[in-house]
């Protein structure tokens, strides 16, 4: 067996913790522990002690199912507080030399030098191509001839003090951050094929919290955003649509529900029977009404994201969407209308080992978070952390100018 890695995947609904091998043909996944989130809102940290005791409980889990001992892990993070934005960075190459990974470094660090308010850090610079002296658009510029290498970079920066609460979080139940990576990252890297992101696509995550997305085009990232609009808004609205509890609603929600209110017969009406309270009748077109609105106000939310963008005349391949609400029957129509682009629905493939429970969109960015978690270590944001435990041992400069590129080297689909 190769080298072991953890993901962590902090959710507003669950938290999922896997140990697994990331090899080129697929993940190899030998622990798994999924529980029940607490202490989360919106993706980002409402109670620290609440949140550590469900991270603790589904460590413990993955450590009991793989029989290891699990001391650091790459975390998801998500949240209102991510922005994003692009920047150019300039090396010179001085003598009639090749563009060497120290150049690359000088340029991507020229890239990651923009003004930030102290409140917030630079979660991952991701390189989007480079210029060779006049030649635009290159993928690798390693070893070719050149006086002037110029990066296009796409900078994700995060609240400093989310990540820190984050963080706290996760140490308080016993395990260091390896580092942190982006939710649309991670989704995006376990459900989209190398010919979509090739082409251009939009990954969109409906989590429970969040809606999380992700602009892939030529191979690599060029935007994130993360809407602070989730599958347990659409909840929220049924509990106070129908004035019962969450948890009823919640129930109502996944067992009668549909996005779209014309497919749904106009008489059937089904009973529902509060804790204490009279049983009530409800209407299943009316319950529809309620959950359609709100797919409308998410891919609404989403649309003017992508257009604010500037790539949605990029996005060949059209939109994949994955996460707990990408579930719902019936909202095929509003995001195909709302988006204009071709939607296909997805969840995690090419995982082998105990990987059964986790063939399902919710799972997504818990999956894509190792195999992202190894290959962005060009990540910024404090070094690598050593720590007890398995995981990746810290990395030395050449490798992690390897995992920089790794995303531009062809892989198959
Ligand atoms: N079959 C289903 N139909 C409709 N919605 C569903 C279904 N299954 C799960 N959901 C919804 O998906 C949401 C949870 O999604 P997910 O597990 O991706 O969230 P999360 O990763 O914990 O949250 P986030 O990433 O937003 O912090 C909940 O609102 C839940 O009601
Ligand atoms: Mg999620």
């Amino acid at each position: 067996m190769g080298d072991l890695v953890v993901g962590l995947d902090i959710g507003t609904h669950k938290i999922t913790t896997i140990v697994g091998e990331v090899r080129p043909e697929d993940i190899y996944i030998v622990g798994l522990g999924i529980e029940p989130s607490d202490g989360m809102k919106k993706g980002v940290v409402d109670n620290i002690s609440a949140l550590s005791t469900a991270i603790s409980k589904s460590v413990r889990r993955a450590e009991k199912s793989s029989g290891l001992d699990i001391g650091r892990a790459y975390v998801s993070v998500s949240g209102s507080h991510i922005d994003s934005r692009s920047s150019r960075g300039v090396a010179t190459i001085v003598g009639s030399r090749t563009v060497q990974a120290e150049d690359v470094e000088k340029a991507l660090s020229v890239a990651r030098s923009i003004d930030i308010p102290h409140s917030r850090e630079i979660l991952h610079v991701v390189p989007r191509s480079y210029t060779v002296d006049s030649q635009e658009g290159v993928i690798n510029p390693i070893g070719m001839h050149c006086f002037r290498l110029e990066v296009d970079a796409h900078i994700i920066t995060a609240s400093t003090t989310s990540l820190a609460n984050l963080e706290d979080a996760v140490e308080s139940a016993g395990l260091l951050v390896d580092r942190f990576v982006l939710n649309p990252l991670a989704a995006g890297d376990a459900v989209l094929t190398v010919h979509e992101r090739e082409m251009g696509a939009v990954v969109i995550d409906i989590g429970g919290g969040t809606t999380d997305l992700a602009i892939f085009i030529d191979g690599t990232v060029w935007h994130t955003a993360v809407i602070p609009h989730g599958g347990n808004d659409v909840t929220d609205d049924i509990t106070h649509w129908m004035r019962v509890p969450f948890g009823l609603a919640e129930q109502v929600k996944l067992q009668k529900g549909h996005a779209d209110a014309n497919a749904v017969a106009e008489d059937e009406v089904f009973p529902v029977e509060p804790f204490g309270g009279e049983i009530m009748p409800v209407s299943r077109q009316h319950l529809a009404q309620v959950i359609e609105m709100c797919y409308e106000d998410i891919f609404e939310a989403v649309q003017i994201e992508i257009m604010r963008s500037g790539y949605s005349s990029q996005l060949r391949a059209g939109a994949i969407i994955t996460g707990g609400g990408s579930q719902m029957p019936g909202y095929r129509d509003i995001a195909s209308r709302s988006l204009k682009l071709p939607v296909r629905l997805a969840q995690p493939e090419k995982i082998t080992g105990i990987a059964d429970a986790l063939k399902n969109p919710s799972y997504s960015t818990s999956v894509g978070l190792l195999r992202v978690g190894l290959e962005l270590s060009s990540v910024i944001g404090g070094e690598q952390k050593a720590g007890p435990g398995i995981g990746l041992p810290v990395a030395n400069w050449s490798r992690r100018m390897k995992e920089m590129f790794y995303r531009f080297l062809p892989q198959d689909d």
